[in-house]
């Protein structure tokens, strides 16, 4: 079974880069299930329900929030016709839309995702660590789902990391977003989850973390905010990860993707490398 994540699309230029790509990738690769963070594709700012119908028409099987997800505040509307948006599931009870939620791959297998923010240089939220033990008591890998993805939205390296090994061998991916800088520690942990601590966003990264750069720059050289924060609109870069499953979905590749703008080129070489199965054969 194959998987792809892909990290958060900010603005117009990563929505391009993905519209673009995706559905390519997803012939090319023969991929079983997508998910892509959206949080910051409306402008920089949280998701329209356009942008998410974009997205799933492009190819998405699941779009994922974090920290930004209700910046548009149609999202706390439509969110709740929308089953493929998930929002942080450790948000307060009673935030409209739902955590985590259980979507049919291509392939017929169940998958679970989970969206989860943590809470080291972030807003007090509830334990990150207690929901997706709550999740997985829920549905388990192997007994009610036959793939589990979280989206573990969090600053700190240290607590993504802990987090990964906190639910190693119980869920397919641990994939960590919201820096919008992709981490070189792709790798497959012990008991068999796939993991990185962050994927990068799907933006320009002639930039800073995807917005033009002479706003934040003055900011952080002056204090003084002279105009509002603008995504940059030079050519993005698709940023992601590639994972392959077992029968009992847990990881037997993983490699990180990163293709077009200013960044090094990655691509999984086990699905289009030399001596790689061709994808029309599955
Ligand atoms: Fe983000
Ligand atoms: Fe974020």
């Amino acid at each position: 079974m194959r998987l792809l994540f892909i990290g958060d699309v900010v603005g117009r230029a990563g929505r391009a880069v993905l519209t673009a790509r995706l559905p390519k990738l997803r012939a090319a690769w023969n991929l079983d299930f997508v998910a892509v963070n959206g949080e910051n594709a409306a402008g920089g700012f949280g998701v329209t329900e356009a942008i998410c119908d974009e997205f799933v028409s492009a190819g998405a099987d699941c779009v994922t929030l974090g920290n930004h997800s209700f910046d548009q505040r149609e999202a706390l509307v439509f969110i709740g016709r929308q089953p493929r948006l998930i929002r942080p599931v450790n948000y307060p009870r009673g935030t409209p839309g739902k955590g985590a939620n259980l979507f049919e791959a291509a392939n017929g297998a169940r998958v679970l995702v989970v969206n989860i923010l943590g809470r080291v240089f972030m807003d007090a939220l509830d334990d990150p660590f207690a929901a997706i033990e709550r999740e997985l008591e829920a549905c388990p890998l192997g007994v009610g789902c036959d793939a589990a993805i979280v989206d573990f939205h969090a600053e700190a390296s240290s607590e993504k990391q802990a987090f990964g090994h906190f639910v190693d061998g119980r869920v397919s991916l641990v994939v960590g977003t919201h820096t919008h800088v992709p981490t070189a520690d792709c790798r497959i942990l012990g008991a068999g989850t796939a993991y990185i601590t962050d994927a990068g966003m799907t933006g320009d990264y002639d930039s800073v973390i995807g917005m033009e750069k002479d706003e934040p720059v003055r900011r952080f050289t002056t204090k003084l905010p002279a105009s509002r924060f603008e995504p940059a609109s030079g050519p993005a870069t698709l940023c992601g990860v590639a994972v392959e499953l077992d029968g009992q979905g847990l990881a037997v590749k993983a490699a990180p993707v990163r293709i077009g703008g200013k960044l090094a080129e990655a691509r999984p070489e086990f699905w289009e490398g030399v001596g790689a199965a061709p994808s029309y054969l599955g």
